[in-house]
């Protein structure tokens, strides 16, 4: 039985990946399979809180007992956080935003006939490093999926997006990152402190996440 320490508290948590369209039938996307995500959205859930769990396309359960908004592209997923971000007391990005969408969508399907066809690809709006700009009362918690100089990368993450804290996910480790039950990461708290973590369940990774969230001094 877990303690309700989560109560009262309003917590955001985004999951999955986005979709990016080409045309009708075609997008390009990111690795995720929202577990992570889900993960951290039920164990807020289960310690009392009120959870918003703003969701690319996964094939999981939408957690009982949590609001479940389902987003295709960034540009939704933009949106919908914008709109829920002002209310709540934690945002946890865990989701895989796509970091550019298709220039140019195009409203067919796109016949085969040509050999080679390009992509022209466009930055969509970093949604993290938006939160991050409009931060008031909020504690805001980033991932940082990395395959190389994870420590740096995420730190850079952490101080460039304005975060309090970021869980430096290396998605090249067995039995971590992407589409697995467990994940192995480094915990980079806002005082500079580096929690490593064993390679452990996402259920109980998740919950370690929010320890450490309401060990958080932030100044506001
Ligand atoms: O879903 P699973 O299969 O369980 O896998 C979990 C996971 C590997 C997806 C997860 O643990 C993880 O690392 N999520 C972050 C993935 C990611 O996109 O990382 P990034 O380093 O590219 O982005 C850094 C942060 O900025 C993330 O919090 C991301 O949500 C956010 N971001 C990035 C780009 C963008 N345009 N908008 C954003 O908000």
């Amino acid at each position: 039985e877990k303690k309700k320490d989560y109560l009262g508290k309003r917590v955001l948590v985004t999951a999955g990946p986005t979709v990016e369209y080409i045309d009708p039938v075609r997008f390009i996307s990111n690795r995720s399979s929202g577990k992570m995500g889900y993960a951290i959205a039920r164990a807020a859930r289960n310690r009392g809180a009120e959870v918003i769990l703003i969701t690319g396309p996964t094939n999981l359960a939408p957690p009982v007992g949590v609001k479940v908004i389902r987003v295709k592209t960034a540009e939704e997923m933009f949106k919908e956080v914008m709109k829920y971000y002002p209310e709540v007391d934690i945002a946890i990005k865990a989701a895989a935003v796509a970091d550019y969408k298709v220039e140019g969508t195009s409203k067919v399907k796109i016949k085969k006939t040509e050999d080679s066809f390009e992509l022209k690809l466009i930055k969509n709006k970093d949604i993290l490093q938006e939160m991050g700009k409009a931060k008031s009362k909020q504690i805001l918690v980033g991932f940082a999926a990395e395959t190389n100089d994870l420590i740096k990368n995420a730190k850079l993450k952490l101080e460039g997006k304005n975060l309090d804290m970021i869980i430096a996910n290396d998605v090249t480790e067995e039995n971590s990152g992407f589409d697995h039950d467990t994940n192995t990461v480094k915990i980079i708290k806002n005082d500079g402190q580096i929690i490593q973590l064993p390679n452990m369940l996402k259920e109980e990774l998740a919950n370690i996440i929010l320890n450490y969230i309401l060990e958080l001094k932030v100044k506001r």
